[in-house]
């Protein structure tokens, strides 16, 4: 029959499209990754809207299941949700591929995501680079790619959106301090003047909820703010347009 990968959007159950409600409701089967970005609302508010029981896919369910998955696809109508856009996660990319290899349908129902939120802070979306994931130090303790992701983006003039490591299931979210308080070590060892205390950097929150947090100011009153609840990104822009600046200093400066 047919796989549906759905996006959700940003905040809460009512982001889903109009098009991805009416597919959840004639689904048999309705999974929800829940690994890689987080929602302002839990699985439960989720399954009354839908009026639907939804199976929580971890990483491990979604990595070395999307076999079986596929192959429930091929005689029933499953739906697989995203927090966000489906594509703007690296994972999910490879349970497409194997539905297309296997000659299984799927259909993509596009929605909102972090990628294109971050276009309130008055950035402009065309003038990011490579976007970096910041990942705990404990895992990764001679990290260096961000900082080098950011060198390559400012060299030509470019923001970076660094998105930060979270583990929904074990409630860790990284926090725009820890986030800078990495790049800092990083420049402390590299020497390379990419960052400082001085650096203007943008924080956000919850994008695409009521509840959003942006602002923007130097690295070390951004380490000051309590940006709230997860999720979080941080952006570390390069050259401005006086636009931007204005935005950023007049709009978003703490
Ligand atoms: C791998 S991305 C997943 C993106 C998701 N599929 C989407 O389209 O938005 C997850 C990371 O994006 C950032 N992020 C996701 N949603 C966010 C939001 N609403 N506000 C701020 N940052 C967010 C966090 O850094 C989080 O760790």
């Amino acid at each position: 029959m047919t796989l549906y990968l759905i996006g959700l959007g940003l905040a809460d159950e009512k982001d889903i499209t109009v098009r991805g409600l009416e597919t959840v409701k004639k689904c048999e089967k309705v999974y929800l990754e829940s690994y890689t970005s987080l929602l302002q609302c839990s699985k439960a508010e989720l399954e009354n809207f839908y009026g639907k029981k939804i199976i929580l896919a971890d990483r491990e369910t979604t990595e070395q299941g999307d076999e079986r998955i596929v192959e429930e696809a091929k005689n029933k109508k499953i739906a697989f949700l995203i927090v966000g856009d489906p594509f703007s996660a690296t994972t999910h990319i490879q349970l497409f591929k194997l539905a297309l290899e296997k000659k299984v349908k799927v259909r993509v129902i596009h929605n909102a995501s972090v990628l294109t939120a971050i276009g309130e802070t008055g950035l402009e979306l065309y003038k990011f680079g490579k976007t970096t994931s910041i990942p705990f130090l404990n895992e990764h303790p001679n990290l260096e790619t961000p900082y080098n992701v950011i060198k390559d983006n400012k060299r030509i003039g470019l923001h970076t959106l660094c998105l930060l490591d979270l583990k929904p299931a074990e409630k860790k979210f990284m926090t725009i301090k820890e986030a800078l308080e990495i790049l800092e070590q990083i420049e402390r060892k590299k020497k390379e003047k990419i960052i400082n205390e001085k650096s203007l950097v943008v924080g956000c929150a919850r994008l695409g909820s009521d509840k959003q947090t942006i602002k923007a100011g130097t690295l070390l009153e951004l380490k000051k703010i309590d940006f709230g609840k997860p999720p979080y990104c941080l952006i570390i822009p390069g050259k401005l347009h006086f636009v931007e600046e204005e935005m950023l200093k007049t709009v978003y400066h703490n």
